[in-house]
């Protein structure tokens, strides 16, 4: 097997299940900054890609045959305290990653959020313009721009709000929620921000699906919008606690530094129509509570 696919972000949440898919089919080069991916079978890379000159000797180093771009400063509220430092990664290197791939004709997929929209008026598709409220969700826009203009054959594809299991310390917003229903302990959650929610699993698959079979913008929601309060009781009801320990909380409850989002939902029927069929968000969760709590045992949390 000697196709090279670079993974960036190969540490993360969503890298992590990237890498472990991608691996069947590719000889992957997973590239990570401090976290080193905890996947067999796939090369680890160490490169700082805000560093232009790092991310050219890598690609001239291993020569990709295909690039999967998940690497980001992900979290709204990073990126709202060091907007400087996110830009290099979540913009520029997006940019000078996308022009490697022009040079050589190389197939990229992109990785941006629904966060790129304001949510007023979801569910969302891929002709809407982007209106971001957040820094993070500017920079993702600017990045997809930028993407699209080095390399007009990239995939951009726009995920939901994820949700899955992964190693190490990835605790994400799922998980912590499990943790807390499995020691009994109530949960917050919103009855007024909407989402399209996928599995990491079901995001990998159709990130892989579609590299080098996408031009432009693609939605790769989940098969349903919810809000974060439903989701809640989802998982409540999948582990078997009480409805009770879901409190039904409003945005304007936490006010924040920056504005609300209330309904970035996606419309992904044209991934749909081109064949991605995600798990549905009951199998996400069944699955996502299984490992965590597994985790939990091993761990003696
Ligand atoms: N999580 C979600 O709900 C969600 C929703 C929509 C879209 N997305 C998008 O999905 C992608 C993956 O997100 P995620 O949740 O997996 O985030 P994550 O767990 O924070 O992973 C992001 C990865 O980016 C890497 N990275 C950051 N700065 C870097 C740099 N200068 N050089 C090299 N690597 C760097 C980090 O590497 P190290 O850990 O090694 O430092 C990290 O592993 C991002 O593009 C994000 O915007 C995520």
């Amino acid at each position: 097997m000697d196709r090279r696919l670079l993974v960036t972000g190969a540490g993360g949440f969503l890298g992590w299940q990237l890498c472990r898919q991608a691996r069947k089919k590719w000889r992957v080069f997973g590239i990570y900054l401090r976290n080193r991916p905890q996947v067999s079978g796939i090369v680890a890379v160490k490169c700082d890609l805000a560093s232009g000159r790092e991310l050219e000797a890598l690609f001239e180093s291993i020569r990709p045959q295909a690039v999967v771009h998940a690497a980001a400063v992900s979290r709204p509220a990073s990126c709202r305290r060091d907007p400087d430092s996110s830009f290099k990664i979540n913009v520029e290197a997006a940019g000078h990653l996308a022009g490697l791939c022009a040079a050589a004709g190389v197939p990229l997929v992109h990785v941006s959020t629904d966060l790129v929209f304001e949510g007023s008026k979801g569910p969302y598709k891929e002709d809407d313009p982007p209106c971001p409220l957040t820094v993070y969700g500017r920079q993702k826009a600017l990045a997809e721009n930028l993407v699209l203009r080095q390399w007009p054959r990239a995939a951009v594809c726009r995920l939901p709000l994820l949700f899955g299991w992964a190693p190490g310390k990835r605790a994400n917003f799922t998980m912590e929620v499990i943790e807390r229903l499995a020691g009994g302990r109530p949960v917050p959650m919103f009855v007024d921000q909407y989402r399209s929610p996928l599995d990491t699993k079901s995001a990998a698959r159709g990130l892989l699906k579609f590299l080098g079979a996408w031009q432009g913008h693609l939605h790769l929601g989940g098969e349903v919008r919810v809000s974060r309060y439903r989701m809640g009781l989802m998982i409540a009801s999948l582990m078997g606690c009480s409805p009770d320990l879901v409190n039904p909380v409003r945005m304007e409850d936490f006010p924040g530094a920056e504005k609300p989002v209330f309904d970035v939902s996606l419309d992904s029927r044209a991934a749909f129509n081109a064949g991605f069929r995600p798990a549905t968000l009951a199998e996400g969760l069944r699955e996502t509570i299984d490992a965590t709590l597994e985790a939990m045992e091993r761990t003696g949390k």
